[in-house]
Formats: C-alpha cells, structure tokens, sequence
C-alpha cells in the first residue's frame, strides 16, 4: 500500500446557475488526492467538500464512468476530456497532473450545446441528427433475413465497426474553432453507408441528417483536424470525407 502524499490542487470551476445565467470561473481547493483516482471521483471529492461546506455541489454528467456513454463532457485545461490520449473525462487518471497544479474546468462550448448547469450541457440535437436518419429499417415481421446471409467485405466491415465506436460525446465540437459535428454525423453517416443494409435509404439518410445538423446550428468543417485529434474513440476524417462523397452523390441524384 502506498503512503505517498496525494496531489494537493487548485480548481477553477465554471459554475452557471441555469442557462440564463452569465456564468462565472469559481476557485476551490482540494488536497491529497490519489494519483490513483479518477478526474470524477477527483469531482466527487470537491462535491463532498462543497455539500459538506453547505454550498451548492457541481453539476457534471456522468453515467458508465468506462469510456461508453459519453456523458461525461468536460473541458479541462483548454483541452476536450482533458489531457490524456483517446480517453474520456471519465477515464483520465489524477496522475496525469502534478502536486500543486491548477486546473481548469469548463462546460463543452458550442451554441449547438447550451449548458444547462455547471459544466451539464444540453447535448439533445444530436439526438435529433440521429432521429433525421441515424437508423436503418428493417422487416421484422417474422421471416426476416439472418444477417449473415449477405456477405460483407471485411475492410467495409471493419471501417463501419470503427465508425460505429463514435460514443456520441461532443469532443469533437467541443474542440473544433467552428463547433462543427461533421466528425460525430459522417460516423452515423459512415457506419450504415458501410454495409448493405444501409444503402436502402443512404440517400434520405445523408441528407435528412446534414439538413438537421444545420438546422441545430453546427459550424462548418474547414479541415483543421482538432475533432480527430481530440476524439476519445479515433474517428477518422476519412469519415467526413466518405459523408461528403455520399452527400454530393445523394443530391445529384435526389428530387429533395
Ligand atoms: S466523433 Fe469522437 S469526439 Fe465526436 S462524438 Fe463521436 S466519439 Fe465523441
Ligand atoms: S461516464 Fe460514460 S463515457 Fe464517461
């Protein structure tokens, strides 16, 4: 059992009441925290000490702290999900900081995402990107067709097996300079125009979801590269491409 004193740091937390409040950077101190320990339980400790103190604790999202959910959206010292590589605000570990440092922690910021509070943001108009055709449909009346039964190259099911890791975060956003989702929809995109069972509707399916992400008010891509850089699950730009290809084609083609 290690004896060695923990990390003794400064917190700069953004706390915002509601989404109508301006919003301010507070600073707290928390002392001998394990290098062990996650960023959230780091979070959780501060959140003790603030209930224990009678204020109010910090909102943050969090569900399957295993790197799954992509709940857990923070930007901590400049950088989505923090400092550590392809890994989530969940998984970073206290030992990535030193004794004495202080840290800053803020909300994703994109006008796509408001914040709700503290660093919560409303992350909702992903979910509509994916309900303008995120999905395939499929005859479940009782003689379906078993899957297998259509063969699949392995190169376009291995890419749509890594595009489909996309855990729908919002790092991505979250570090493009034009809060642009081009990164998160070409995976959806990506994942079904991969395999055969996503060409039926490929067409709707591209256009109905870059419509929604305009309507939700996303940036542009202008091919800076931050949103892979900074992507917990390494989604490829080849994405954006591959989603550009099917968009041109789905629009030459298409009445819409
Ligand atoms: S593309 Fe990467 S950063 Fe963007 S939502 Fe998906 S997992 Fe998160
Ligand atoms: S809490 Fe689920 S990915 Fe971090």
């Amino acid at each position: 059992m290690s004896t060695a004193k923990g990390l003794d740091l400064t917190l700069k937390v953004w706390r915002q009441k509601n989404q109508n409040d301006k919003g301010r950077m507070e600073t707290y101190q928390v002392s001998d925290i394990s290098p062990d320990s996650s960023f959230l339980e780091m979070m959780d400790i501060l959140n003790e000490q603030l209930i224990e103190e009678g204020k109010e604790p910090v909102a943050f999202d969090h569900d399957c702290r295993e790197g799954i959910c992509g709940s857990c959206s923070m930007f901590i010292n400049g950088r989505a999900h923090g400092p550590g590589k392809r890994v989530t605000t969940c998984q970073l570990h206290m030992r990535q900081f030193e004794d004495g440092d202080t840290i800053h922690i803020e909300p994703w910021r994109a006008t796509a995402f408001p914040v709700i509070k503290d660093l919560v943001v409303d992350r909702s108009s992903f979910d509509r990107v994916m309900a303008a055709g995120g999905f395939i449909s499929v005859n479940t009346s009782g003689n379906t067709q078993d899957a297998n039964a259509i063969p699949v190259e392995k190169e376009d099911a291995d890419n749509s097996f890594a595009a489909a890791t996309c855990i729908g975060c919002g790092a991505c956003v979250a570090s493009c300079k034009n809060a642009s989702a081009m990164l998160f929809v070409s995976a959806k995109v990506s994942q079904f125009a991969l395999l055969p069972q996503g060409q039926v509707e490929a067409q709707d399916r591209v256009l109905n979801m870059v419509h929604q992400m305009d309507l939700e008010g996303f940036g542009n891509c202008t091919n800076t590269g931050a949103c892979e850089a900074e992507c917990p699950k390494g989604i490829s730009l080849e994405n954006i491409a591959r989603m550009n290809r099917e968009y041109l084609s789905a629009g030459i083609t298409s009445e819409k």
